[in-house]
């Protein structure tokens, strides 16, 4: 992968679904937010490694890579899926338009536990996210213009992927971002190749990051628009 970051569009995308610079610097002081929950995680990992899919929380690097991404300030409805112990999580929450709307669904029951003793006022839904539709039901059926996801993909079965992938698909409002990360040494895998086809197949315009290198393992971002 090339250290430039690729934009890669089908047809044009509609007026308004442009993703804006990221700012030019990340900030020094956020990266002590992801911290917190480290050894929590692990022990998820532990007991779900499957499931939970990756044995160490995100770094700040790559959670600054994601959020960077989002435009948060203008959104309306964020939805943050397999947030872990709240690598992602504390820079949405810091970055986000404090009037608009944001959840955040997670299925291990350990993480959920640490996410809700770390962010007392963030609804969290302890379950997974085929099941996002449902949950947005109860924010009036709005569909979310912002859905970043910390799931490992490449770790799923096909259903599962195509299940979850089916819910995000149904829960974007048009012109909205979809975000996810995804590991460099998982790229060959056929569940990871898999799920690049299915981005490439409904998204209008994919655009994939430099790899960040200060993660563990490295990774890279996908910013994906439809409208
Ligand atoms: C690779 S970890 C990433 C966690 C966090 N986003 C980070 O970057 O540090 C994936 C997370 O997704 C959760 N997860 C796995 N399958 C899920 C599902 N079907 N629905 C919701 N969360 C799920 C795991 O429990 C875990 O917390």
């Amino acid at each position: 992968m090339s250290n430039r970051s690729a934009v890669l569009t089908q047809p044009r995308p509609a007026k308004g679904t442009h993703h804006r610079a990221e700012p030019a610097r990340t900030r020094t002081r956020k990266a002590s937010a992801a911290a917190p929950g480290r050894w929590q995680f692990f022990n998820a990992f532990l007991r779900e490694p499957l499931k939970v899919g990756a044995f160490w929380p995100s770094s700040p690097a790559l959670a600054e890579k994601i959020v960077n991404g989002c435009d948060l300030p203008s959104r309306k409805l964020v939805v943050e899926l397999g947030p872990g112990t709240g690598a992602f999580t504390s820079l949405i929450l810091d970055r986000m338009n404090k009037r608009s709307r944001f959840f955040a669904v997670e299925l291990n029951q350990m993480n959920v536990q640490q996410l809700r003793r770390r962010f007392p006022s963030l609804q969290v839904y302890a379950d997974s996210a085929e099941r996002l539709p449902k949950h947005l039901d109860h924010h009036d059926g709005q569909k979310a213009d912002c859905i970043i996801s910390g799931l490992a993909w490449g770790n799923m079965m096909p259903a599962m992927q195509n299940r979850i992938f089916d819910a995000v698909l149904d829960s974007l409002a048009p012109g909205g971002l979809f975000t996810t990360f995804a590991y460099v040494h998982a790229q060959v895998l056929p569940t990871s190749l898999r799920f690049r086809k299915r981005l490439f197949d409904h998204f209008s315009k994919i655009e994939i990051t430099p790899i960040v290198w200060r993660n563990l393992p490295p990774a890279f971002v996908y910013r994906c628009w439809h409208h």
